[in-house]
């Protein structure tokens, strides 16, 4: 879909500044797919949609969860998780896109998932570190990201448990699954160098 269409499209969906926050992540998720050779095109989908549900009534989200059969422990979960996975699906039933890849990375844009694609880590990423946010950690993780994205992500992750952690929030199990494979992952490479 053209960009412009695409964007016209979401416009509405959004306020202003959650408008404003979606362009910055798609400026910086077509960088991060040119730096890791990811299709800049579908970054660039996949970014423009990951928060066309974020505005959603609760009702709604928690209905389309409980009819579509998708993790019903994310109704016992965090509100602020449900607008990711009911995005992918709204995208696909209202905006008619239906690549897996774009709408996977929407889908886990704010969970994770364990053995997360390219394009998944870099919309996660590019969410994480847009230059719309402001908040501490956040310039260590752009410096980061521009070498190594998992990296970026084990921060993104690491900074997102913490600071749910000393308000007393749960953390969604995929969350901390999604930061301990990497984890994992990355000590096992370190020792086979
Ligand atoms: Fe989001
Ligand atoms: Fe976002």
């Amino acid at each position: 879909m053209e960009r412009e269409k695409a964007l016209e499209i979401v416009k509405v969906q959004l306020t202003e500044h959650r408008y404003q926050h979606t362009l910055g992540v798609m400026e910086t998720a077509i960088e991060l797919a040119k730096r890791f050779h990811a299709d800049e095109k579908k970054a660039e989908t996949a970014a423009i949609f990951h928060d066309y549900a974020k505005f959603r009534p609760k009702d709604e989200m928690k209905q389309i969860i409980i009819d579509q059969q998708f993790p019903q422990d994310l109704l016992i979960h965090n509100t602020e998780l449900w607008h990711a996975p009911v995005g992918a699906y709204l995208v696909k039933s209202e905006v008619g896109i239906d690549d897996d890849e774009i709408l996977d990375a929407i889908r886990y844009h704010t969970s994770g998932r364990e053995k997360m694609t390219l394009l998944e880590k870099i919309i996660f990423v590019a969410d994480y570190i847009e230059p719309g946010r402001h908040f501490p950690g956040v310039e260590e993780v752009r410096e980061v990201a521009r070498k190594d994205l998992d990296t970026a992500l084990i921060y993104s992750l690491r900074n997102t448990i913490i600071f749910l952690a000393k308000r007393n929030q749960a953390i969604y199990p995929d969350t901390i699954k999604t930061y301990n494979s990497l984890l994992i992952e990355k000590k096992g490479e370190s020792k086979g160098e």
